[in-house]
């Protein structure tokens, strides 16, 4: 299984050994193809012969709170975590439902978060979706510069600025629109204002919709470490739009399946071998392909947290390959590497030390 869970996981790095290369631009396409470890030029991708383990596959999580009849959501999944549970929502044009978005937000003024590649695909869509029919609404937005080197707190305190400057108040909604790194600086801040706001996830990459949008940590980097400050705080909802994908680059798709093959590995193993079955059509953007990956990822998530909420034990498991991914991506510059990629290396190293090896119950 190890060697296979290097394969998949090599369809995730495709780009990470170039990406190093100063020559090759963030967001450059990659080939959408699964490069077998034999062949794949980068060494941290290469796996240790097969090591047997055992996973454990659990039911669904059955779905509350479900939108209209006529609705195009496909799926809900509930995070249960007592008053603060949550729907996912996902599904093909879900931006075009407004009630979607306007029955979790809070009081009548809402501050968008997103960024300046995000923005001009986005931004106008989400306004009008939040503000269609509902005029009690106004919508304010800060747009921060792109990319993980920005997720710092000075980029964090525009949006504080803007929320000051906008007079805003405790019953107001922080919306975070964009990937993970703007849905965990949203997230913090929404955290952090005036000791707390309602806040609600549009995550529009593979990587935010199948894993940083649900499960409430937020934070930004330190100079020194990934992720060291921050708060656990969970979204009112999370809205993926699959459409959205459509606009995402290859390179960042692939960086985003490196969490999709994780949960396969932790915990799910009918879901790493329906992977190992469809990978090409993930890579190919197949519609029912992508669905079904965000639906099982977001479900092993939203069962992990609804145990252990704070990472006391189980919830640690999700963080497969990150002790050696985050050290690749603060070695190197945060944004040199994608956060998946460096993942995907990472979870190739994990496997190849585990001695003996990793067994997952
Ligand atoms: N909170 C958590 O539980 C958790 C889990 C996993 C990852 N993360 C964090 O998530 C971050 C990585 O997230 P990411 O991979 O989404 O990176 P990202 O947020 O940097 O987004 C990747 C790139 O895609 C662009 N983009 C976003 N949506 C797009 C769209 N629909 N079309 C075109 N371009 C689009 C972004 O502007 C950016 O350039 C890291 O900071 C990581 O630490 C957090």
């Amino acid at each position: 299984m190890a060697a296979s869970a290097s394969s998949l996981l090599a369809a995730a790095a495709s780009s990470s050994c170039a990406a190093i290369s100063p020559r090759i631009p963030r967001g450059a396409p990659a080939a959408a193809s699964v490069p077998s470890p034999s062949h794949h030029s980068c060494p941290s991708l290469r796996a240790s012969p097969a090591r047997r383990h055992q996973s454990r596959f659990v039911a669904s999580v059955a779905p509350t709170m479900q939108p209209p009849a006529e609705s195009r959501v496909s799926t809900v999944v509930d995070v249960d975590l007592g008053d603060r549970s949550y729907p996912i929502y996902i599904g093909a044009g879900l931006l075009d439902e407004p009630d979607l978005l306007q029955r979790h937000v809070h009081g009548k003024r809402v501050l968008v978060v997103t960024n300046t590649t995000v923005a001009p695909l986005y931004l106008e869509k989400v306004t009008w979706a939040l503000t269609h029919n509902n005029r009690n609404v106004s919508v304010e937005s800060v747009i921060l510069p792109d990319g993980e080197k920005y997720k710092d707190m000075d980029t964090l305190m525009k949006v504080f600025d803007k929320a000051v400057e906008s007079r805003l108040d405790r019953r107001c909604t922080f919306v975070a629109l964009g990937g993970g790194v703007i849905g965990d600086m949203c997230g913090f801040a929404a955290a952090a204002f005036l000791r707390g706001v309602n806040f609600i996830q549009i995550p529009t990459t593979l990587m935010a919709q199948v894993d940083s949008s649900v499960g409430g940590k937020t934070g930004i980097n330190h100079p020194l470490g990934k992720n060291l400050i921050g708060a656990f705080y969970q979204p009112q909802c999370v809205l993926i739009d699959t459409d959205t994908l459509n606009t995402l680059p290859d390179r960042e798709l692939a960086s985003g399946i490196a969490e999709v093959v994780k949960y396969g590995l932790i915990r799910d193993a009918p879901f790493f071998e329906w992977q190992e079955k469809n990978m090409s059509a993930l890579l190919a953007r197949e519609p029912s392909a992508l669905a079904y990956a965000i639906k099982r990822s977001c479900e092993n998530k939203a069962e992990v947290v609804a145990q252990d909420e704070k990472e006391s034990g189980l919830r640690a498991t999700l963080n497969l390959g990150h002790t050696f991914g985050h050290a690749i991506e603060t070695g190197l510059g945060y944004g040199a590497w994608f956060h998946g990629e460096a993942i995907a290396a990472g979870t190739v190293n994990h496997l190849n030390i585990s001695i003996p090896p990793i067994r997952f119950s």
